[in-house]
């Protein structure tokens, strides 16, 4: 069995990397993916509503508001696919659907080499209003269906309508399945589904609040967790003396040592979003990154984890 992989910047001009594998090896390993310079990497994935996804995908929040940057956008999604970031989070509330038309721009022809998940805006989160909504994202990421289909957070429907209301999408096959956003352990118990693949929250080295409860809530339910704002929406948090000094011990940049921390566990995805070309490169390459003890020992002395219950922090 042979596997092989264009480079991203130039095909034409540069030789592809190929690999011979036994056959059957390649549903035994993660997947091979070629890096800028040669270097081939792989992608750790992890099982999420039956599929193998991997582990680090792209976010989409903020694409779309500009038209000016459309084609950037469009860029940095198809650059983030090649180099194995298969996963892209979007919402219909991004753009008021402007993100889901980006992605639907990017994903245009390689809709089966991507896992989809979208998000409904709880005011359409209601028998009627949900298949309404289903649809419109749908004809905007130019798709018959979502992979996976999330509850943004909890609004004024009862979870059992909405939960009635994405099962009927699933069986009609326009969401393969479903999850939710923002749900804190009580949330979760309400729910009470083992439909439910996923909860996707706000976690990084500056909001790690969920370690206390509802990270090993999520692992006790075989659930995987879906870390939003994973390098701190790219703020002050990259600037921090610590993490900064761990980078540079390995050569590496703070964004991808928040990344790396985020992935040492298991069942936890990240979704960083990123248009920059330079920043996708390091994101893709980040779950190479294995954080030593005593790293992890310097990160808690200033990024302590919980010791008792918080209130789920959300943006
Ligand atoms: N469910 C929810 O309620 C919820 C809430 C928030 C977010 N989300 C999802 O989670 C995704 C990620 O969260 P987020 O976009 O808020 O924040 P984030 O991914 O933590 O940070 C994004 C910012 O970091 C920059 N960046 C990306 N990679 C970098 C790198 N390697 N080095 C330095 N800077 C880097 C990006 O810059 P460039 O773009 O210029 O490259 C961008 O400004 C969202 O896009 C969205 O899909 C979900």
């Amino acid at each position: 069995m042979v596997i092989s992989f264009g480079n991203i910047k130039d095909p034409a001009s540069r030789p592809r990397a190929a690999l011979t594998l036994p056959a059957g090896f390649a549903s035994l390993c993660p997947a091979l993916i070629t890096l800028d310079r040669y270097q081939e990497v792989s992608m750790r994935t992890l099982m999420l509503a039956d599929t193998q996804v991997s582990v680090i995908g792209q976010g989409t929040w903020r694409m779309g508001e500009d038209r000016h940057l459309r084609n950037q956008e469009v860029a940095a999604l198809r650059t983030g696919i090649d180099l194995g970031l298969t996963l892209i989070d979007t919402a219909e509330m991004y753009g008021e659907g402007g993100a889901e038309e980006v992605v639907g721009q990017a994903i245009a022809g390689r809709r089966d080499q991507v896992f989809l998940v979208s998000k409904v805006y709880p005011h359409n989160a209601s028998r009627k209003g949900l298949p309404l909504a289903c649809e419109r994202s749908l004809k905007r990421l130019g798709s018959d269906f979502i992979d996976l289909y999330l509850l943004h957070w909890r609004g004024q429907y009862p979870l059992a309508e909405t939960v009635d209301a994405l099962e009927r999408l699933r069986e009609a096959g326009k969401i393969r399945r479903w999850g939710v956003s923002n749900f804190d352990v009580a949330d979760l118990d309400e729910l009470d589904s083992p439909a439910c693949a996923t909860n996707q929250v706000l976690y990084n080295l500056e909001s790690r609040g969920i370690e206390f409860d509802l990270l090993p809530a999520c692992q006790q339910r075989r659930m995987p967790l879906m870390a939003y704002c994973p390098i701190g929406q790219g703020g002050a948090l990259l600037a921090e003396p610590v993490l900064l000094q761990v980078a540079q011990r390995h050569g590496v940049t703070a964004a991808q040592v928040a990344l790396a921390w985020l992935l040492r566990q298991d069942g936890v995805l990240v979704i960083p979003k990123a248009v920059r070309p330079a920043h996708i490169r390091q994101n893709a390459q980040a779950g190479q990154l294995q954080l030593p003890d005593e790293d992890l020992q310097a990160l808690d002395q200033v990024f302590a984890p919980p010791r008792r219950k918080q209130r789920l922090e959300m943006v």
